[in-house]
């Protein structure tokens, strides 16, 4: 799409322009005078949730429901008939709370649950919420797994090279980096100011908890490490694939699979456009590929907001899905990337 396809499908950020605008439009708008409905978050008080009540608030067809229950027997009266009456729910928990939520809630209302923990994503018959991969119809669905940060953008830079044979389903090496609210707001010293700051260092290295999740759903084995940013959101991510044909066809596949797609920009060369400022606070992801070394391998790249993109945005994408919503409402319009540093538009060419 070009930028001025980009400006009249969706300057007119009104819920109802959207709306009809999307290109999702044959989703039934279900904004209506009678309001809009409940979505319960637990989880609201961490980043992930923080992220996404906001998104909530400023939804046309839904409004959050922050829950503060620790455990699945305290919840209050207030909490329960909640629960029992919301449209649908998001666990922002760890892992383990959310397992037992997911099974307490199961018993409490018929609600779809969207998890952004990882305690289902690499379960069989678990919907795994990456729209522009798996746009299957989620209406019905009881449970929706969120995908994690660097899941996200690995999936979304190397799925579609595998899927057309353009890469060879070997394993893959890939390096990400991140800024540090993606361990959340918990206290841990490798996360301190004076640790962190003026520095870059590997973490997790061999024990990270994204490979089983990367390997399942891209379906090859990956050698993936970590680095830490001093920064507090965003992540790039960078693989290194083996082309099967041309290496040029690679940036073709790419641009082809997301065509479409108006939230991931193909960048027509790897360089200070995929910064991480352009995707902080957007659902935005961008993606780019290198030039082949001598080695024969391709660098390719993408670069996503770990809060938006990697947890709360697209949480909200599965909630509309499941809900019979256009997948992107509620969003703001994407951005073009028509611009090299941020804050110096037109210095880029
Ligand atoms: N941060 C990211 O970039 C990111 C990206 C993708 C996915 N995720 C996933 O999203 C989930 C939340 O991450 P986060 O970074 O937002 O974590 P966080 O900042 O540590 O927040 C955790 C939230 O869970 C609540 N909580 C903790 N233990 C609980 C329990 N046993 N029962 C009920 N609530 C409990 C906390 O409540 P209190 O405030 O009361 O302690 C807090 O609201 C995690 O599973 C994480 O892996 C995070």
């Amino acid at each position: 799409m070009q930028e001025h396809a980009y400006y009249a499908a969706y300057r007119p950020q009104t819920a109802a322009y959207i709306l009809h605008m999307n290109p999702y439009f044959a989703y039934p708008p279900v904004v209506t005078s009678q309001g809009t409905s409940p979505v319960v978050v637990f989880g609201a008080t961490g980043y992930a949730g923080q992220v996404l009540v906001r998104l909530l608030d400023r939804h046309p067809a839904l409004h959050p429901v922050p829950v503060s229950a620790h455990t699945t027997t305290d919840l209050s009266p207030q909490d329960q008939a909640a629960l029992q009456g919301c449209a649908a729910v998001a666990l922002a928990l760890p892992a383990d709370a959310s397992r037992a939520w997911t099974e307490a809630i199961a018993g409490r209302t018929n609600a779809p649950v969207i998890d952004l923990s990882d305690a289902h994503r690499t379960r069989p018959n678990v919907p795994y919420g990456i729209f522009e991969l798996w746009p299957d119809d989620l209406r019905g669905a009881r449970l929706v797994a969120n995908p994690g940060c660097y899941p996200t953008a690995s999936l979304l830079a190397l799925v579609p090279l595998l899927r057309n044979g353009a890469i060879a389903p070997e394993p893959v090496a890939i390096v990400g980096k991140s800024g540090a609210s993606g361990a959340g707001k918990g206290v841990a010293e490798h996360l301190h100011f004076c640790e962190l700051a003026d520095n870059v260092y590997p973490y997790k290295v061999g024990a990270h908890r994204h490979v089983p999740e990367i390997e399942r759903h891209l379906g090859t084995s990956v050698c993936f490490v970590t680095e830490l940013l001093p920064i507090v959101r965003g992540l790039l991510v960078t693989a290194f694939v083996r082309p099967r044909g041309r290496p040029e066809d690679l940036l073709s596949v790419l641009c082809d699979a997301y065509a479409e797609h108006p939230y991931v920009h193909v960048l027509d060369a790897p360089d200070a456009r995929l910064g991480l400022r352009h995707v902080v606070g957007c659902h935005d992801a961008r993606i780019a590929v290198g030039p082949v070394a001598r080695s024969g391998l391709v660098p390719v790249f993408a670069a996503i907001d770990n809060l938006m993109r990697g947890a709360a945005s697209q949480a909200l994408v599965s909630l509309n899905r499941v809900l019979g919503l256009a997948p992107h409402l509620g969003l703001a319009a994407p951005e073009p990337p028509s611009t090299g540093l941020p804050g110096m538009k037109g210095a880029w060419t």
